[in-house]
């Protein structure tokens, strides 16, 4: 099985909201941490724009994971992935 990779939009809107204006750049720190804390082996990588750029930080789970809206607490991220989608 492959292993997660959580993709986190890092994208930055003058004007308008963006993810990285909401704190993407922060939370992908903050999930790293805590999935070493974990002792998960799931990646997080910053993307491009996922276009749904009021509603950030958004962050796409995968392979074949859902996509995450308004992520803020990198602890509740994953709780919510561990619960509803990958348990490892
Ligand atoms: S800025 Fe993150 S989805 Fe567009």
């Amino acid at each position: 099985m492959t292993d997660p990779i959580l993709y986190l939009c890092s994208k930055r809107r003058i004007g308008a909201g963006s993810c990285a204006g909401s704190g993407s750049l922060e939370l992908a720190a903050a999930l790293k941490a805590e999935i070493a804390k974990r002792d998960l082996t799931w990646d997080v990588r910053l993307s491009p724009c996922l276009g749904y750029c009021g509603e950030g930080p958004n962050l796409k789970a995968a392979p074949d994971g859902p996509m995450l809206h308004g992520c803020a607490d990198a602890g509740a991220v994953l709780d919510r992935l561990q619960r509803d989608w990958r348990r490892k």
